[in-house]
C-alpha cells in the first residue's frame, strides 16, 4: 500500500508539472498564431458588441485546436510516468477525444448543418466502443431497488454501449448549444473541470470495501490523468476568449471539451455525478428541445438582442436557450455581467452536485 501511495504521488506530480507546462505552452502559442487562423478563413464576427456590423472585425475561429493539440501532447507524455494497468482506458479515451478533436475541427472549416453536428460525436465515440472490455453493469440507488427484486448491481448489456454513445452526444453537444457569448464555452468547461477534479480527489481515500478499493483509487486517479491537462490548457485559452474575446474557441473546443468529460466520467464510473455538474446543460437543452427538433422555428444564432443605446443584452423571447431564460429573470445585462451570472451559476450547480454526492454516498450503497 505504501508503495502505490509513492507511486500515485510521482504519477500525480508528473500530471502536476505536465498540466503546468501545457498551460504556459497553450498561453505563449495562441496569440502568436491566432492571425493565422483568420488568414486562412477561419474566424467569425462577434456578434453582441457595439458598432460592430459584420465585415468591420473578424475574431480568429477555432482556437481550440491549440489547446486541444496541447492537451493531447499532454497525455501522450503522460503515459512515461504511468504505473497504471489498465493501458486499454487510456488507449480508448485517447483514441476517441483525439477523433473528436479532428471532427470538431472539421465541423470548423466545414460549418455542417446541425443534423450532422449531431451525428459526429457518435462517431468519435466509435474507438471507446469497439475497447471497451469494463462492466456493464449500474449501481442501483437503494430507494430503487424494489423495481429490480432488491438488486444492488444491475447488469444493462448491450444498452450499456447505447449508454456510453449517448452520454458522448450529450456532453459534446451539450456544451456547444450553451454558447454564443464571450467565455462561455470555455467559462463553463474550467468550472467542470474543477469540480470533476474536486470529485475525484476527495474521492482517492474511498470507502468501500477492500477488494473495491483498488480499483476506485484507479478510477480516479485515472480521471485525474485526463482532466488535469485539459483543466490547464482550457484556463490558458479563456484568457484569449473571456470579455471582450481575442478569438473564439469553435466547435473543436466544445466537442472536445465534451468528450473529455464523456470519457473521464465513463471509464471511471461516475456519470451520474457528472450528470449534477451539467445541470445548467441540463436546463438549456430542455429549454431548447421546441427549436432543437423544429417546432418553434431555429435560427442560425438563438443570441439576445444587442440594445446599442444601453450597450446591454436583451432577451429574445421566441429564442428558447438558458441565456435568454437568465436575462428575462435579471432584465438587460452587459455581455460580461451575463457571462459572469452564467458561470456563477455553473459554480453553484458543480457545488450542489459535490454535496449532493457526499450526502448519496449513505444512501446509494
Ligand atoms: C451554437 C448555437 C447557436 C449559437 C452558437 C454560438 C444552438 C442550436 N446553436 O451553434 O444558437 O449562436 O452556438 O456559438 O443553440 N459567437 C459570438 N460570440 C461568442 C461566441 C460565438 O458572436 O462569444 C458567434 C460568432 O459569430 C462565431 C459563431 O458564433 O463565429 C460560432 O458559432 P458556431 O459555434 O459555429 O455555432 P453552432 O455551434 O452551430
Ligand atoms: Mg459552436
Amino acid at each position: 500500500v505504501q508503495n502505490a501511495r509513492v507511486e500515485d504521488w510521482k504519477e500525480l506530480a508528473a500530471n502536476g508539472v505536465l498540466s503546468l507546462l501545457g498551460f504556459v505552452v497553450t498561453f505563449k502559442f495562441i496569440p502568436r498564431i491566432k492571425d493565422k487562423f483568420t488568414e486562412a478563413g477561419l474566424f467569425g464576427y462577434d456578434i453582441n458588441k457595439k458598432g460592430l456590423a459584420p465585415g468591420e472585425k473578424k475574431i480568429p475561429e477555432a482556437l481550440g485546436l491549440i489547446s486541444a493539440t496541447v492537451y493531447i501532447l499532454c497525455i501522450c507524455l503522460l503515459h512515461l510516468f504511468r504505473q497504471s494497468n489498465n493501458v486499454e482506458l487510456y488507449t480508448a479515451a485517447f483514441a476517441s477525444v483525439t477523433f473528436m478533436v479532428l471532427l470538431g475541427f472539421a465541423d470548423d472549416v466545414l460549418n455542417l448543418k446541425w443534423r450532422y453536428k449531431l451525428i459526429l460525436p457518435l462517431v468519435a465515440s466509435l474507438p471507446l466502443l469497439v475497447l471497451y472490455t469494463g462492466g456493464t453493469s449500474v449501481l442501483v440507488p437503494k430507494p430503487l431497488r424494489f423495481l429490480v427484486h432488491g438488486r444492488s448491481l444491475l447488469d444493462l448489456g448491450i444498452l450499456y454501449y447505447v449508454y456510453m454513445a449517448l452520454l458522448s452526444v450529450f456532453c459534446t453537444n451539450a456544451i456547444n448549444i450553451y454558447a454564443g457569448i464571450n467565455g462561455l464555452e470555455v467559462g463553463q468547461s474550467v468550472i467542470i473541470a474543477l469540480a470533476v477534479l474536486f470529485h475525484n480527489a476527495l474521492q482517492l481515500r474511498p470507502h468501500g470495501s477492500k477488494d473495491n478499493l483498488e480499483l476506485l483509487r484507479q478510477n480516479h486517479l485515472f480521471s485525474i490523468d485526463l482532466i488535469l491537462p485539459f483543466y490547464a490548457t482550457s484556463l490558458a485559452l479563456s484568457y484569449y476568449n473571456w470579455y471582450p474575446a481575442k478569438v473564439f474557441v469553435g466547435d473543436t473546443f466544445c466537442y472536445f471539451a465534451g468528450m473529455t468529460f464523456a470519457m473521464s466520467a465513463i471509464l471511471a464510473h461516475f456519470s451520474e455525478i457528472l450528470l449534477l455538474f451539467f445541470i445548467p446543460q441540463l436546463i438549456n437543452f430542455i429549454y431548447s428541445i421546441p427549436q432543437l427538433i423544429g417546432i418553434v422555428p431555429c435560427p442560425r444564432h438563438r443570441l439576445p438582442r444587442f440594445n446599442r443605446d444601453t450597450g446591454k443584452l436583451e432577451a429574445i423571447h421566441t429564442n428558447l436557450n438558458l441565456i435568454n431564460l437568465t436575462l428575462r429573470i435579471t432584465g438587460p445585462l452587459t455581455e460580461r455581467q451575463l457571462c459572469i451570472v452564467l458561470c456563477t451559476l455553473q459554480a453553484f450547480c458543480c457545488a450542489t452536485g459535490l454535496l449532493l454526492r457526499a450526502w448519496a454516498l449513505t444512501w446509494l450503497s
